[in-house]
Formats: structure tokens, C-alpha cells, sequence
């Protein structure tokens, strides 16, 4: 098998087999393929696109570049959830631990964030003592003793991705539907759980800026799922605002423990409700949506779902004291408070804009070596669709180095727009689909 070949093939606009995706995957992962051919490989994908079955045999190959996790001796049905990236998305906070009330087994490899959009392991890291860098029998240790673990991806997983994606970074090919649903994927079939729930964000805040683009990813990952014999549910959330108040690492851990004590309600809870009965019902745990979200509002108001959290901070050597007494987060030096400067209604957040201010404060990345402050971030204390009067407090900025504070401050001042006709509010949750019918 020659490579050159099968980049003509594919530009040419023909189906590659299974053996050629191999071929390729295996070459390049190896060092045998340069990147020259790869790139142009890639290009070929994204002009000539690939059908269902391609797809899920590069989601294959990419996964079995590396290790496999073996989840087996965990009882019970294993679930993982992955969101493709928000802004104050701190959904698995919430979900994991209900699921994990409720019987479900919830197994999951985080990412750190970069750019606008924050990561899990980020957000835990800033509870003081908690390491997430787990050996695999210790993930499988506490997933069975507290029903959820939540760890960082350790660099033996799926090696192939880390290069491929890092070359699709610089050659313009990162957005083709084939080549994210297989990256997505290719880690969710490595990590080993038995079902997958995914959060497509769909919005200004997000990859996918329409609901078409969105089903069409969405569609794709269940097809990926129903090949590889993992039944994959997707729903497709908005990103048009961001989800909850809260932007910086150790206020999200916040709101989340806020969110499963009962003190916040809001799109944040409900997304993450929406997402967990997702996951019951993907399992098998509970007969349809409806009956699913009741035992999960049981676990949030028993407090079944904050004990789960507390426990498995408890086991990764975290203050499991967080949950009960918020002040033991890393707090900022100051806060500043930003006020409306003209009455009207909030037609629009620019939330990438409101991720960038507090990347700007020092809650985020902008290259993969940067280091982060878990304390700042921003609230937003305003709602699209909101009424606003002159002289309100719509953002609360928590600093702790002045030096980019004044550029925080416009970034959230250019995010925010306020005018006088009255918006309509946009969808929560657009769309569920499911790799398998009931
Ligand atoms: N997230 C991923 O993990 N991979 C992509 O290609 C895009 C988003
Ligand atoms: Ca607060």
C-alpha cells in the first residue's frame, strides 16, 4: 500500500477501505508518514469528505493508537459524558454525581480547557489538595467505591489524536465533520464506559454556530456509537449565552456545589438534569426521560447527589469540606463590579468575548504551557432577554492582578449589548438523538 495513493483516492472522491485508514493512521502515528502527506490526506477529507463507515474506522484506528482502558470489573453499566465545549459550562459537576446517586457508574477522562472554553481538570484542581491525575486502577478504585471518578487523560491514550489534531491546527482542517467526530470519539471509545452521553453546544459561544451544523456532528457521533456497538446519545444545547454565572475555575466548582445543594436553579441545572436522565436512560437505569429527571430532583433535594461529590473529592485527596463552606475555594484579592450604562434589554452576550475576559484575568490558557489562577473569573449576573436599568450591576469581575483588568473590563463591556426592542429568548436544548431507539 502505498500512501500517495490512497491521498489520491480520496481526492478523487472515492471511499478509502478499512485497511487504508489503517494503513494511514498506523504510518503517521509511527513517524513512517510525514506530516506533508498527512496534511494532504486531510485536505482530501475535508474536500471530499468521508461516509458513516469511514468515519467510525478512523474513529477506531485513532483509538487504538493507544491504550484501551478496561472498565470490566466496575459493576454495572459504565457512563461517560462529554461536552464539546462551553463557556460557565460546568455541567459534569452536577451530572456525575446525580448519575452516580441514581445508580449509574459514571467513568470520566477530562481535558484541561485552552482558549475561551474551560476543562474539568482545571476547575477540580483548584480544590485544595485534589489531584486528578489518577493510575488506572485508582480511577477503577474510586468509580467503585463512590459511583463516579473524574480524572485527567493520561498521554498513553490515544496517542494518534494528539498528532493529528495538532496538524490539523495549522493546516486548516479542523472543521469537517468526520475528522471532529472521530477525535471526539476516537477518546470516548478508549476510555473504556459501556454508554456515551454528549452535549453538542451549538451557538456564538461554540464550534458549531447553527442547529443544522450541530445535528449533522451530532448525527455522525451516534453513528460512530452504533458501529462500535456503544449506545451514544447526543443533545444539542445552546451556546448563544453562557450557561451559568459563573466563569473562572474555583467559582464554577462553587456554583456547581451551589447548584446540587439547591440554592441555584437556572438553564445551568437544567441542562445538567437533562444530560443525567440522558444518562440513566442510556444505561438502563430508568425508563424514559421523565421518570430519570424526578429521581435525579430526588438526589439534588435528599442531598444523595452533593454527598457523591464531596466523597469523590474526599478520594482524589481533595477538602471534601468545600461542599459545606465555600470559603475554603481560593478566593480573588478583590472584586469589581460592572454596572449597565444605559436601561434597556440584553439582546445579546458575546460568550466567547466573556471567556476571553476571564482568560484575560488569568482563569484560562491561551498556549498549552500557560499557568492558571483558580480564583478569578467573572460572574454574569444578566440573562439574554433581560430588562435593564441604567446603573445595574450586570458582571462581577474577581481579580487578583490588575495588570489586564482595564482589557477584562472592555472585553465584558463589548460582550454585552443592550438596546431597546424586546429579544426573544433563545432554546435551551434544540434537539436529542440517539445512536439506538428505544
Ligand atoms: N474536540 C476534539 O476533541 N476534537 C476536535 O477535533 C474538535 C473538538
Ligand atoms: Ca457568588
Amino acid at each position: 500500500m502505498l500512501i500517495q495513493d490512497i491521498i489520491l483516492k480520496k481526492r478523487n472522491g472515492h471511499p478509502l477501505s478499512t485497511e487504508e485508514i489503517d494503513f494511514f493512521v498506523k504510518g503517521y502515528t509511527a513517524g513512517v508518514i510525514p506530516d506533508y502527506q498527512a496534511s494532504a490526506l486531510l485536505m482530501a477529507v475535508w474536500f471530499a469528505q468521508m461516509n458513516e463507515r469511514e468515519t467510525a474506522d478512523l474513529t477506531r484506528a485513532i483509538a487504538d493508537s493507544g491504550e484501551i482502558v478496561d472498565l470490566s470489573t466496575i459493576d454495572g453499566v459504565k457512563i461517560d459524558k462529554h461536552s464539546t465545549g462551553g463557556v460557565a459550562d460546568t455541567t459534569t459537576l452536577i451530572t456525575a454525581p446525580l448519575a452516580a446517586a441514581c445508580g449509574g457508574r459514571v467513568a470520566k477522562i477530562s481535558g484541561r480547557g485552552l482558549g475561551h472554553t474551560g476543562g474539568t481538570i482545571d476547575k477540580l484542581e483548584s480544590i485544595p489538595g485534589l489531584d486528578p491525575m489518577l493510575a488506572m486502577d485508582d480511577f477503577i478504585r474510586v468509580v467503585s467505591a463512590c459511583g463516579l471518578a473524574i480524572i485527567s487523560q493520561s498521554p498513553n491514550l490515544v496517542p494518534a489524536d494528539k498528532l493529528l489534531y495538532g496538524l490539523r491546527d495549522v493546516t486548516g482542517t479542523v472543521d469537517n465533520v468526520s475528522l471532529i467526530s472521530s477525535s471526539i470519539m476516537s477518546k470516548k471509545l478508549a476510555a473504556g464506559a459501556d454508554v456515551i452521553v454528549l452535549d453538542v453546544k451549538c451557538g456564538n459561544g461554540a464550534f458549531m454556530r447553527s442547529v443544522d451544523q450541530a445535528r449533522t456532528l451530532a448525527a455522525m457521533m451516534a453513528s460512530i456509537g452504533r458501529q462500535a456497538n456503544k449506545p451514544t446519545s447526543v443533545l444539542i444545547t445552546d451556546m448563544s449565552q453562557p450557561l451559568g454565572q459563573a466563569v473562572g475555575n474555583a467559582l464554577e466548582v462553587e456554583e456547581a456545589i451551589q447548584v446540587l445543594r439547591g440554592e441555584v436553579t437556572g438553564d445551568l441545572k437544567r441542562v445538567a438534569l437533562a444530560l443525567a436522565a440522558e444518562m440513566l436512560v442510556a444505561a438502563g437505569l430508568s425508563e424514559g426521560i421523565d421518570r430519570a429527571e424526578a429521581r435525579l430532583e430526588a438526589a439534588l433535594n435528599n442531598g444523595d447527589g452533593l454527598q457523591r461529590l464531596q466523597r469523590m473529592i474526599e478520594l482524589l485527596g481533595g477538602d471534601p469540606r468545600v461542599c459545606d463552606d465555600s470559603a475554603l475555594l481560593p478566593r480573588a484579592a478583590e472584586t469589581v463590579m460592572l454596572k449597565a450604562d444605559r436601561a434597556g434589554y440584553l439582546i445579546d452576550i458575546d460568550s466567547v468575548g466573556i471567556g476571553q475576559a476571564a482568560q484575560l484575568l488569568g482563569a484560562g490558557r491561551a498556549t498549552k504551557d500557560d499557568t492558571i489562577d483558580p480564583a478569578v473569573g467573572l460572574e454574569v449576573k444578566v440573562r439574554l432577554g433581560d430588562r435593564i436599568e441604567a446603573g445595574m450591576p450586570v458582571a462581577e469581575l474577581h481579580v487578583n492582578r490588575r495588570d489586564h483588568l482595564e482589557a477584562a473590563v472592555e472585553k465584558v463591556r463589548g460582550s454585552l449589548t443592550v438596546d431597546d426592542q424586546i429579544p426573544r429568548a433563545p432554546e435551551l436544548i434544540y434537539a436529542r438523538i440517539r445512536s439506538r431507539e428505544e
